[in-house]
């Protein structure tokens, strides 16, 4: 028996030109033996009759936030829990822009606001519209949340241009959403736990302009999210400033000094069952903060420095049940300094790793060294991201 079979797939449609090959997606998600119901924007209805959707469906289909008699059959509340998985096919700029910004001025936008089931997008415009930076930074956000994009694909568009903009066709998308279930059939080694992770360097701002830093690229920490995501964990990012995109399916929290990344982990913790601390945190910031850019001066210039505070120290005090991972960034005595790392913040891992002499910060690979109370397991240098499969894998094995 299939993975979907029976499960409750939610077919969102906005208007553009390819609301055609969505009716294909429904027969194949029918045949296949998914439970379909579908929700369609006004403007995906000059495209498409929603007779024709029903007729496909077997179900009456949802177009209106405001009907009393839609409402009383099934309400849109309902139809938000009822969904195991929403697939938006087409998605149009316009759609995609809603859905980045929590618009809910249709149904099928508060039914996306209101849901806990995971959305996918299938991406349709003109290719103009879609390399246009305002799309892109909306992509952006939507993956940041979590949204599952797939396509566009490349080729020749109704509007007559050759470029990135179709919609996948209706097969490989039914194959993508049974794929979905497949995977968590599986039972991946961290089904049901929720990760948390921070990554990346933080700023501690001198004035407007100038600011504290380390060489932290974010790799190993995003290395991990992608890892602990395919295995199956629901993951948050908490990040600092770095050049990479949210990996697929990581909801992630963007912040930029250690102030900021303490706050949101902490608020995070609460609801988590295992965190990993790859973020660099600035051990200080300033005492006092500029208002104007520091003027040059002939004089010698000092800075006072205040502690800030310790992100991992704090969340594994706080939060004794959770499985903490610290990671440790040495110089020099890597496992001496590491285990006592371990010992004071109270953790229940740490990795080592040794870092400076262009090893550890802003490199593709990694060598680390692990450290129970009880156990060592040295990894030699290799990619992060095999790296991070084996890291999470451990850990997997530490928890289960
Ligand atoms: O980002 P990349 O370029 O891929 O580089 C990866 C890395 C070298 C940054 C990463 O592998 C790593 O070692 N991260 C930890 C860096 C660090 O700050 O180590 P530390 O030994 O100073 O801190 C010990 C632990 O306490 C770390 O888990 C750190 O996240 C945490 N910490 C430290 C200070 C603080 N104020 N809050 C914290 O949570």
């Amino acid at each position: 028996m299939s993975a979907i079979n029976n499960k409750h797939i939610l077919i969102g449609i906005s208007g553009g030109i390819a609301a055609y090959k969505t009716a294909e997606l429904v027969r194949s998600l029918i045949k296949k033996g998914a439970q379909v119901q579908v929700c369609m924007t006004q403007a995906a209805c000059d495209f498409i009759t929603p007779l024709t959707l029903q007729a496909i469906s077997g179900n009456p289909v949802h177009t209106d936030l405001l009907n009393p008699q839609a409402e009383a059959a099934m309400g849109h509340i309902e139809l938000a829990r009822w969904a195991d998985l929403i697939m938006i096919a087409p998605a149009t700029a316009d759609f995609m822009a809603r859905l980045a910004h929590g618009h809910a001025n249709d149904l099928l936008s508060t039914l996306c606001l209101a849901s806990e089931a995971p959305i996918h997008l299938a991406p349709a415009m003109n290719r103009v519209m879609w390399s246009n930076p305002a799309t892109q930074s909306n992509v952006r956000l939507l993956k940041e949340q979590g949204v599952q994009l797939h396509g566009p694909a490349e080729g020749e568009q109704a509007c007559g241009e050759v470029g990135a903009g179709r919609m996948l066709e209706a097969l490989q998308l039914a194959d993508l959403i049974e794929s979905q279930f497949s995977a968590s059939a599986k039972q991946l080694p961290l089904s049901g736990k929720k990760v948390l992770i921070t990554a990346g360097p933080t700023r501690e701002a001198i004035d407007p302009v100038r600011y504290i830093s380390n060489r932290s690229s974010g790799k190993m920490g995003y290395a991990i999210a992608a890892a602990a995501q395919q295995m199956g964990a629901e993951v948050t990012l908490v990040s600092g400033p770095v050049a990479l995109e949210a990996p697929a399916g990581v909801r992630r929290i963007l912040v930029e000094s250690a102030k900021e990344m303490h706050q949101q982990t902490l608020k995070e913790a609460e609801r988590s069952d295992i965190f990993i601390a790859t973020a660099a945190v600035a051990d200080y910031s300033p005492a006092n903060v500029a208002d104007q850019k520091i003027k040059k001066t002939d004089d010698p210039v000092s800075l006072e420095l205040d502690y800030n505070p310790d992100i991992l120290m704090d969340v594994s005090h706080q939060f004794p049940e959770l499985f903490c991972v610290g990671f440790a960034a040495e110089t020099e005595n890597l496992i001496e300094h590491a285990k006592t790392k371990m010992l004071r913040k109270k953790l229940d891992m740490i990795v080592a790793n040794p870092v400076g002499h262009n090893q550890g910060f802003d490199k593709d690979t990694n060598q680390v060294e692990i450290l129970f109370k009880d156990q060592h397991i040295s990894l030699p240098e290799q990619d992060k991201r095999t790296l991070a499969t084996k890291l999470m894998n451990i850990v997997a094995n530490q928890i289960n």
